[in-house]
C-alpha cells in the first residue's frame, strides 16, 4: 500500500484518439481519477506512428488538457503499445535451486523468467513484456509466487510479447518530446485486462476482445494470467470506410451515420427505420432505408469476428473461453457487436467498461477509456508493490501473486 499520495498517469496512444488519465493513489489504496485529457490522433496509422511531430503534437494537447483538469504537472507516464508489430509467443524457463535448505528468493524468480525470455527472436524486436503465467516447484504446479517456497528446481511458463524496436523507440521519442518519462510500455489488452476483467473471468477463461480504430487484439486469460494474444489490422476504420463506399458519401459523414445509426446485425433493425445522409457525389441529403447502413457493417463484423475465431480455434483455445468473450474499446459501442459475435464464437458476451477506480467515472465509464484506465490501475499496483523503482525490477501483477519481469 502506498505511504503517501501518488499520482499515476496513463497515456493511451491508440489510432483515432490520444486519451490521458492522471489519477491520485489514496493511502487507503483507492485509485481516484482526477483529469481527463483526450485530443483526436494525428500521424497515426493502424496502431502505429506514422507521422512523429503530428504524435506529438496530439499527446502534448490531451496531456494541457489533463493537466489543466487536474492541476498536477505529469512527470512520467504508463504508456500503451498496441500495433500490428506486436509479436507473442509462450515460452517455458527452468533453473536449479542450488540449495534446498534455503527458500526461493526473487533473484531466483528472476532468473527463471530470464531463462524463459531466452528465445529467438529477429534483430529487430524487443521483448517488452514477460508475463508468468505459472510457477512450477519440483512437481508442484499452478504456482503464482513461488518466492519463500523450497524446492530443488524451478520452472515458469510464460506469455512473452515483442515490438518492432523502431516502433517503441518512435513511441518513446514521441512521448519524451512532449516532456514526459516513460515508466513503462504496457501492451494495450493487458491494460484493458486490469480495468474491464472480473478476477472470476481471467481465472475460468475469458476472451478480451478490443475493437479500436485501426485494430482489433484479442488476449485470453486463464488462470489468472494471459496466455494468447494476436492482433488484426482491421478496426472501426474499416466499418467507417465500408459505409463510406456503399452510401457514396465522405468518410466524416460515414463516421457519423455509423455512430448514430450504425447497427451490426440488420435482424435488428426495423424496415420502416430511415437514415438522412449527405451524399459525396450529389452533393444533397438522401434518405435511405437504416436497414440499409446494417447490411453493409453486418459482413465487416462477421468477417472480423471469424478472423478472431479462427485465431484461437487454431491456437485450440476455443473451448478455455469458459466465461465466454468481453469486448471492449470504441468500436464494441456498435449495437449488434455482442450479437454477432455470440453467433461466431458461441459464446456468452458482453461489453467491458472500465471500473476498480473512483472521482470522474461519469466520464471514463465507457469501452473507448478501457485502455488509459487500465494503464494507471497497472501503474498503481506497480506502486503498491513497491517496485516501481527498479527500472529492471519486478511489478506486482492484477488478480494473483504473479510478478512480471521487465527488460
Ligand atoms: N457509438 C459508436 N458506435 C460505433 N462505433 C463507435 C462508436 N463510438 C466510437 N466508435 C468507433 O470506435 C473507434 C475508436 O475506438 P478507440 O478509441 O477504442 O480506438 P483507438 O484506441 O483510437 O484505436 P486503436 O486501438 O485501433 O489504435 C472508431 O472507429 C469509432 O468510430
Ligand atoms: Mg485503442
Amino acid at each position: 500500500m502506498a505511504k503517501h499520495d501518488a499520482h499515476v498517469v496513463g497515456i493511451d496512444i491508440g489510432t483515432s484518439k490520444i486519451s490521458v488519465i492522471i489519477a491520485k493513489l489514496q493511502p487507503s489504496g483507492e485509485l481516484e481519477i482526477i483529469g481527463i485529457g483526450k485530443s483526436d490522433a494525428r500521424g497515426m496509422r493502424r496502431g502505429s506512428i506514422s507521422n512523429l511531430k503530428e504524435v506529438e503534437g496530439s499527446i502534448k494537447s490531451a496531456v494541457h488538457e489533463a493537466e489543466s483538469m487536474s492541476g498536477f504537472s505529469i512527470q512520467s507516464a504508463f504508456v500503451s503499445v498496441g500495433g500490428c508489430y506486436l509479436n507473442s509467443i509462450n515460452s517455458r524457463g527452468v533453473i536449479a535451486i542450488e540449495s534446498k535448505d534455503k527458500p526461493i528468493t526473487h533473484a531466483h524468480v528472476q532468473r527463471v523468467l530470464q531463462s524463459a525470455s531466452t528465445i529467438t527472436i529477429s534483430g529487430d524486436q524487443k521483448i517488452f513484456h514477460t508475463i508468468p503465467q505459472e510457477f512450477i516447484v519440483d512437481d508442484q504446479d499452478g504456482i503464482s509466487d513461488p518466492a519463500g517456497m523450497f524446492g530443488q528446481r524451478l520452472e515458469t511458463n510464460v506469455h512473452i510479447l515483442t515490438a518492432s524496436v523502431t516502433s517503441l523507440q518512435n513511441i518513446g521519442t514521441v512521448v519524451h518530446n512532449s516532456g514526459i518519462e516513460v515508466a513503462g510500455f504496457v501492451f494495450n489488452l493487458l491494460a484493458d485486462s486490469y480495468s474491464v476483467l472480473t478476477p472470476e473471468e481471467t481465472e475460468l477463461g475469458v476472451a478480451l476482445i478490443n475493437i479500436g480504430h485501426g485494430t482489433t487484439g484479442i488476449a485470453i486469460f486463464e488462470k489468472g494470467a494471459i496466455c494468447h494474444s494476436h492482433i488484426i489490422p482491421i478496426g472501426g476504420e474499416h466499418f467507417t470506410n465500408d459505409l463510406s463506399v456503399g452510401l457514396k458519401t465522405g468518410t466524416l459523414d460515414a463516421e457519423i451515420i455509423k455512430k448514430k445509426y450504425g447497427c451490426a446485425l440488420s435482424s435488428m433493425v426495423g424496415d420502416d427505420e430511415m437514415v438522412e445522409v449527405s451524399t459525396a457525389s450529389q452533393k444533397k441529403m438522401v434518405v435511405v432505408p437504416r436497414i440499409r447502413v446494417a447490411e453493409i457493417l453486418e459482413p465487416r463484423c462477421e468477417e472480423l469476428f471469424q478472423l478472431l475465431y479462427e485465431n484461437i480455434r487454431d491456437a485450440k483455445l476455443v473451448k478455455t473461453v469458459n466465461s465466454g468473450l468481453v469486448l471492449t474499446g470504441g468500436g464494441s459501442l456498435l449495437p449488434g457487436v455482442t450479437e454477432v459475435a455470440e453467433k461466431i464464437f458461441d459464446h456468452h458476451t458482453r461489453i467491458g467498461e472500465p471500473m476498480g477506480v473512483s472521482g470522474l467515472t461519469n466520464l471514463i465509464g465507457t469501452p473507448i477509456f478501457s485502455t488509459p484506465v487500465g494503464l494507471v490501475i497497472y501503474g498503481a499496483r506497480s506502486i503498491e508493490s513497491g517496485r516501481l523503482s527498479a527500472k529492471k525490477g519486478f511489478f506486482s501483477k492484477t488478480f494473483g501473486k504473479l510478478f512480471e519481469y521487465f527488460e
